[in-house]
């Protein structure tokens, strides 16, 4: 059965207890919009605080370390998320991989930790704009991908619960720019036929796989009618109640059309 749109907010370093009200604005807004699956992903110290309030939306991490525990000062595990109330995890995204030189091979250990620690993972891909300049995004994306994603061993009957591919072009994030809707819908395409044969049709053809970069009320819709697109992960426009929910209407709309 096809899952339902998923629109996740992610919050960044933004947020302290006074943001706490604009998640009880999305979690009342999210109950009466049933039809689209709405999360935020705040930083770490807001978890628990909109985990014991939110009735209806989800609340996940932006990031854990790959262990779970030992001398790492300042870093958090998947267990201490989860513990905090945390549903799933944000993996790999961008501004990790820049600004803390994570490898997709730390990101795959990451997204392991994740999955042991019964989080479901939300792991983002995206090409720079030299490399799409240049026409390999979708060999960039598709390798990155495949070198990031977790072992799922045997346990292959829940991948399309446990795991979504977010794809963000780094040059989309936080700039205004989009990407064509042509070039979303190949990679996504790109990214649905790696899925499938990696995971098999019935688990790797149902994973959601996200559309991120510059998401807002006004260019949500047509994003969200893109075939392949299951939702959307938001940056700026997730912090207030009001924008981000204007994208989950639009994704309920796109589903209904
Ligand atoms: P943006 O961020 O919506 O502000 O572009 C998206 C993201 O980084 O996930």
């Amino acid at each position: 059965m096809p899952q339902r749109p998923y629109i996740v907010g992610n919050w960044k370093m933004h947020g302290t207890r006074a943001m706490l009200s604009e998640a009880r604005a999305i979690d009342r807004a999210a109950q009466r919009h049933m039809k689209v699956e709405v999360a935020i992903a705040p930083p770490y110290t807001l978890i628990h605080p909109v985990h014991r309030e939110a009735e209806q939306i989800a609340v996940g991490a932006q990031d854990c370390h790959h262990e779970e525990g030992g001398a790492h000062t300042g870093d958090i595990s998947a267990t201490m998320v989860a513990d905090a109330g945390a549903k799933f995890v944000i993996l790999g995204h961008s501004e990790r991989r820049q600004n803390h030189g994570e490898s997709d091979a730390l990101i795959k250990q990451k997204t392991n930790a994740a999955l042991a620690a019964g989080l479901r993972i939300i792991l983002c891909c995206g090409e720079s704009e030299k490399t799409r300049e240049a026409g390999k995004a979708v060999n960039f994306v598709k390798k990155q991908l495949k070198a990031s994603l977790p072992d799922f061993g045997d346990d292959t009957d829940l991948i399309s619960e446990k795991l979504t591919v977010a794809y963000e072009p780094i040059w989309a994030i936080g700039t205004g720019k989009t990407a064509t809707v042509d070039d979303i819908a190949e990679m996504h395409a790109e990214i649905r036929t790696l899925l499938v044969s990696l995971y098999g049709e019935e688990q790797g053809g149902e994973v959601r796989i996200l559309y991120g970069g510059s998401v807002k009320p006004e260019n949500a819709s047509e994003i969200l009618g893109t075939p392949e697109v299951g939702g959307a992960l938001v940056g700026g426009a997730s912090l207030t109640a009001d924008s981000f929910m204007g994208i989950a209407l639009a994704a309920g709309d796109a589903e209904e059309g």
